[in-house]
């Protein structure tokens, strides 16, 4: 998987701005607020059609503007062991093979011509492949990436719903059908959770529920299954530098039986309480000096140092990487964002090996962390 171009047009920081990027290691350098996450962030906004930082989309919207515009051509190529025999022939066939990826972003209205009374809606997102108009379930997973910053330790020390988010985020990517059953589930439960305050609010029948409860059923099973399917190939992954990590699935079934536990519960709190809106995951490191003791496994979110909580994550983020691979037949893009500068002189060592394994987009404001990377790196700079 690569991304050749990128064409930014009032997007954040950038009125207008393109890109070319190697097929290797990619290093963008620049002093602070020149805008290098928001380059990586206009890359995932084409692989996910979301932000991974923006609270409003509209905030991607250069503040002078009110339309934005971010599009990227991607090249894909399968990877070798994909299962599949391939020509010389072939192999070259789909190095040519380009997809034009657009999204297109206004606050609901844009002015036509010169005159500012003149104002038109317009939707506030739109996303084109070839140039053709796609909807978001056949838009994202297309590019592939895997975005790795220093915001992730929040993965192991913050709230539940950041690691649903991470598990979504990766599942999304390489599973159209996982798109369609959180899309499903999400839009069910709040259905849900609107008849659950009408039946205590207004005495209304709990049969209301009945078609509810077989649509979270369904798509909260394939949720689940997915999930645990991930943390297993997760808890596969070889051990890192020595470090024997795990993750344990903490998982919300949801099932006939386990709403017909809770269904007093949820009428009074007027909310589903069980489902994998409700899952979580929690980050475990074996005591190597103490591997015999009883409970020899500790909560690296408890116990962890910082540095450790760093590498679990980084042994989370290869995964992605091999995980994406496993299940598309296409390595992801890493896109590295300013993490060289928290990491010590082995895990720098460490990410520099891994960026080699792919197309690599590295950001940073100080070029002298990623001289360890020395072949054939394409530098941009900015500023
Ligand atoms: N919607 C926007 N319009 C214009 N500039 C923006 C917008 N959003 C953010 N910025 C600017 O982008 C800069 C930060 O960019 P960022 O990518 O975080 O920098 P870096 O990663 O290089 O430190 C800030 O100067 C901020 O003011
Ligand atoms: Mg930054």
């Amino acid at each position: 998987m690569l991304i050749n171009k990128l064409a930014l047009n009032n997007f954040r920081n950038f009125s207008k701005k393109h890109f070319e990027f190697g097929k290797g290691v990619n290093v963008i350098v620049g002093p602070n607020a020149i805008g290098k996450t928001n380059i990586l962030e206009s890359i995932y906004l084409l692989s996910t059609g979301k932000s991974f930082k923006a609270r409003l989309e509209e905030e991607m919207i250069d503040y002078n503007s009110d339309i934005a515009r971010i599009v990227g051509e991607v090249g894909h190529r399968l990877v070798e062991h994909s299962g599949l025999e391939r020509s010389k022939k072939q192999k070259e066939a789909e190095e040519l093979q380009k997809t034009k990826l657009e999204t297109i972003l206004t606050r609901g209205e844009i002015q036509i011509g010169e005159d500012p009374e003149n104002i038109q809606k317009a939707p506030r997102k739109k996303m084109l492949v070839n140039g053709l108009p796609k909807r978001l379930i056949d838009f994202s997973g297309i590019l592939k990436v895997a975005l790795f910053g220093p915001w992730d330790l929040d993965l192991v020390t913050e709230s539940p719903s950041i690691r649903r988010k991470f598990l979504d985020s990766v599942l999304s990517q390489v599973d159209r059908e996982y798109r369609r059953a959180s899309l499903s589930y999400e839009k069910g439960l709040r259905q849900r959770n609107r008849l659950l305050w009408r039946i205590r609010e207004e005495g209304l029948s709990r049969s209301q529920l009945l078609f509810w409860n077989q649509l979270l059923i369904k798509n909260g099973d394939y949720i689940s299954r997915k999930r645990a399917e991930f943390i297993d190939f997760v808890n596969e992954s070889p051990d890192f530098l020595d470090q024997d990590f795990s993750l344990e699935y903490d998982s919300s079934a949801i099932s006939e039986g386990r709403l017909m536990q809770y269904k007093d519960e949820e009428v009074a709190a007027a909310t589903t309480l069980v489902g994998p809106h409700r899952d979580d995951f929690i980050f475990k490191l074996k005591n190597a000096k103490n591997a015999n003791a009883k409970n020899g496994d500790r909560d690296l979110s408890k116990y962890g140092s910082r540095g450790e909580q760093r590498m679990g994550v980084l042994w989370v983020k290869l995964a992605e990487l091999n995980y994406i691979e496993k299940s598309t037949g296409e390595r992801p893009v890493l896109l590295l964002d300013d993490i060289f500068s928290e990491l010590d002189h082995e895990h720098r060592a460490v990410v520099s090996e891994l960026a080699k394994a792919q197309q690599t987009i590295i950001t940073t404001a100080d070029e002298h962390y990623v001289k360890g990377i020395k072949s054939g790196n394409e530098i941009i700079m900015l500023g």
